[in-house]
């Protein structure tokens, strides 16, 4: 039965209101007042809400704006006086599902009822479902309509549900991570925990106690005894990213952990028994590192069971406009740009463009563009400069050219030096798609560096 919170300041015409609804089989409360029915809403849930607009104390629009922030699944019918369509327009605006005029016909009032509770049953049902499917195949949020994307799906569904380690290939920006989340949520781990940790952001002996814990007193500064991820991942999947960073003492306790499934916290001689599927990302093909002696050989095996490997976007034209339009469609939910395209020439644009950054630069880029678009239409123009650059005939990438005028501007070379190396960092920063770690990577500086030479940058 559908539950109706019915909001008035009259008392006769919520008992009027009440015995009719109540005659249809609704199952009706009343609230006299807007302050009596957010005491009501707080504790219980309704499909409908049916207000007045104007009343003393709290008003129906106020009631109403309260509702449409906090209260999801209710829809909102007003009453109004007649002749004030005005004050009805506002309630829509506010996120009213309708309005019906007093003095109000029986028919029409049941009618918006009914129409009403259908559109929420419908949006309802509409929501249980994208979760199911969600849940079930978590590969819906991948986009993939190039070959190579689609025997990466097709190879996420076939190693899932096995334990196997996975280790997952590809530049950065083309989408590691979430390829792990889909292994872990289309596995028999999917209601356990994912746990990240990226082996390039933390010292070595941070990493070492953040991957298998540490007893009291192990090292300076170890106070308490500290659970690791492997431990805590109980059951659920941790995922080790930039796996190339990972310093070779650490290699070696978990090349053992692999092979034992039993870990040590640091500092202490107790094996602990270990429940955890590793997943593994690099940016960085580590057969090169095994030659030069930087990365086990017999870790990589293990690791690799099965390789995935995720090429570059610009050898997968077919995934671009598809994957721009799907970060359309997630940018413009709840503004005002709701039907923005592309044009063609933007289009074309996208297509062209080599994507250095990958995925991420073009959701970056996708972003920027919105920011900049005054309608529904996408223009080139609004596209980041060098996209639009790369897109024009004769375009020549190089991205430290001198510009001719700087003489002119009489500059000293300190200056000179310092303009153009801003330049090359956001060239660089922008190519990673905003990215500061893998820009100031790319650059073989630290990041401390990079945030020094770029003072104006948020940290
Ligand atoms: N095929 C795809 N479909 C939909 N979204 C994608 C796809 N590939 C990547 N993305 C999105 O692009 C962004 C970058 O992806 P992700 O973080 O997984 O890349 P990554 O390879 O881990 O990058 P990095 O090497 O920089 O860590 C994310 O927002 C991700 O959701
Ligand atoms: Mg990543």
């Amino acid at each position: 039965m559908s539950k109706i919170l019915l909001v008035d300041d009259e008392p006769s015409i919520l008992s009027v209101l009440s015995t009719l609804l109540k005659a249809e089989k609704y199952d009706v409360t009343p609230a006299l007042g807007g302050e009596k029915a957010l005491e009501i809403l707080k504790k219980e849930k309704f499909n409908l809400m049916l207000s007045d607009i104007r009343m003393n104390g709290m008003s129906g629009l106020e009631l109403l704006k309260h509702c449409n922030k906090n209260i999801s699944d209710m829809v909102i019918i007003m009453l109004t006086a007649y002749g004030s369509v005005e004050t009805a327009i506002q309630a829509l605006k506010l996120g009213a599902f309708d309005y019906v005029t007093k003095p109000f016909k029986l028919d029409e009032l049941l009618m918006t009822v009914q129409r009403a509770l259908e559109y929420s049953k419908a949006i309802t049902e509409n929501k249980e479902l994208k979760t199911q499917i969600k849940t079930r195949y978590m590969l819906e949020n991948i986009i993939a309509e190039s070959p190579a994307m689609q025997n990466v799906c097709e190879m996420i569904k076939r190693v899932a549900p096995t334990d196997t380690t996975i280790l997952i290939c590809g530049d950065s920006g083309t989408g590691k991570e979430l390829v792990a989340r889909a292994i872990h949520a289309n596995s028999t781990r999917k209601d356990k925990k994912f746990m990240a940790v990226n082996c390039a952001a933390l010292p070595e002996a941070l990493l070492e106690s953040e991957m298998f814990g540490h007893v009291r007193g192990a090292f300076t500064g170890a106070t308490s005894d500290k659970v690791g991820l492997f431990e805590s991942a109980k059951g659920g999947t941790i995922f080790l990213d930039e796996i190339s960073s990972m310093p070779l003492s650490i290699q070696s306790k978990l090349l053992r952990m692999l092979q034992e499934h039993e870990i040590r916290r640091v500092g202490s001689n107790e094996n602990v028994s270990i429940d955890a599927r590793i997943l593994t990302a690099t940016n960085v093909p580590l057969e090169q590192m095994i030659k030069e002696g930087l990365f086990r050989e017999d870790l990589y095996y293990r690791l690799s069971v099965i390789p995935l490997t995720i090429r570059p976007l610009r050898e997968r034209v077919e995934d671009i406009i598809p994957l721009a339009n799907h970060f359309i469609a997630k940018e413009v939910q709840g503004t005002d740009k709701q039907s923005a395209l592309l044009d063609k020439e933007a289009t074309n644009a996208l297509q062209k463009y080599r994507w250095p950054g990958n995925v991420r630069e073009l959701e970056n880029a996708i972003k920027h563009a919105l920011t900049f678009t005054t309608n529904d239409t996408i223009k080139v123009d609004v596209l980041p400069e060098r996209i639009i650059e790369s897109s024009s005939i004769g375009y020549k990438q190089n991205p430290v050219n001198i510009d001719p005028f700087s003489a002119a501007k009489g500059l000293s070379l300190k200056n000179f030096l310092r303009d153009k190396e801003q330049k090359y960092l956001r060239q660089v920063l922008e190519q990673c798609g905003g990215d500061k770690e893998a820009a100031a990577k790319k650059l073989k500086i630290s990041l401390a560096t990079f945030y020094r030479k770029m003072p104006d940058i948020e940290e």
